[in-house]
Formats: structure tokens, sequence, C-alpha cells
């Protein structure tokens, strides 16, 4: 079949399928029809079926994106109670140099830091999650 030919055979399905479907008697005759090909997911609610999707996107895994977003942004993203702001390099840098480095960073980022919560509030990261979530912050290596 040429392209002009799918262009003109693909809205005469569905004309076709309206047509059919006009003729159910009933609301709920048009939607066990429709069923198969119309089941829709409502944000909230729960969806059969599309978990497995969910999931497929990430799951559980962390990325410093993911951490930042989920939990340092909220204070790291705006300088909240003091903290040094993300892409605040000259900030982090001074940070760094007090805390010998990147590393003494991760080590205060785990403990907590005055206003500074015990893994910046999440809990379940890994040390080399904060830590990716620390380089991304600061742009230190
Ligand atoms: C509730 C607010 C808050 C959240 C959430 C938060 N931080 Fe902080 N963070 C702070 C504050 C405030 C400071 C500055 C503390 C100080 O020096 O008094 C800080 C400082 C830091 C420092 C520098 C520590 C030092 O020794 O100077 C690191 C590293 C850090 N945060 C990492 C993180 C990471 C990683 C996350 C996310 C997993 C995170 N923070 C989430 C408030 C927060």
């Amino acid at each position: 079949m040429n392209l002009i030919m799918k262009m003109l055979a693909a809205p005469a399905t569905v004309l076709a399928l309206w047509a059919v479907s006009a003729q159910a008697a009933t609301n709920d005759d048009i939607a066990k029809r429709l069923e198969p090909v119309g089941q829709v997911c409502v944000t909230g609610q729960e969806c059969k079926g599309m978990e497995v999707a969910a999931s497929a996107g990430g799951g559980d895994a962390k990325t410093p994106d993911s951490v930042i977003a989920k939990h340092c942004n909220a204070c790291h993203g705006t300088g909240l109670l003091n903290s040094p702001k993300i892409g605040d390099a000259a900030a982090w840098g001074e940070r760094a140099k007090k805390e010998g480095g990147l590393d003494g960073l991760l080590a205060k980022a785990i403990s907590g830091i005055n206003a500074m919560p015990p893994k910046g509030t999440c809990a379940d990261c890994s040390d080399a999650d904060l830590k990716g979530a620390i380089e991304k912050m600061s742009g230190l290596k």
C-alpha cells in the first residue's frame, strides 16, 4: 500500500469503528466494546497493569538527580537555613576546604551538621548516593 492509501485508510477505520459503536444499544454495551483499548488510568487511583511500566522507569535506583530532587533541593535549592546553594561553587569550595575535601563534606552530610539533618533526610541513601548528590550540587570531584 502506498502512503496516500495508508493516510486515507486510517480515518476510514476510525469512522467505521465509530459507526459500529454508535449502534450499541446502551452505554454499557459501548463501554464493553471499548474495554480492551479504552482502559484509562486516572492519577491518584490504582491502575492495574501499570505498576510494571512505572517501576521500569527507574524503580528504586537512585541517581544524583533523583536524590537531589527528592531530598536535598528542599533546602539547597534556595539556600534555605543558610545551606550552600546548588551550583554555588564558591560556597561549596569553601566548605570543602574546611572539611578536608569531598569526603569531609560527605561525612558531615551523613552525620548532619547544625540545621542540616542526617543524610539530608534521605534515610535510605547509601554513602555513594549522598556523595553523588554532593558532587552534583557542588561541582566538586
Ligand atoms: C532541611 C534542610 C536541608 C536538607 C533537606 C538538606 N540539607 Fe544539606 N545543609 C543544610 C544546611 C542548613 C547546611 C549548612 C549547615 C551549617 O553549616 O550550619 C547544609 C550543609 C550541607 C553540606 C555541607 C556540610 C559541611 O560540612 O559544610 C553538605 C555536604 C550537604 N548539606 C549535603 C546535603 C545532601 C547531599 C542533601 C540531600 C541528600 C542535603 N544536604 C539535604 C540543610 C539541608
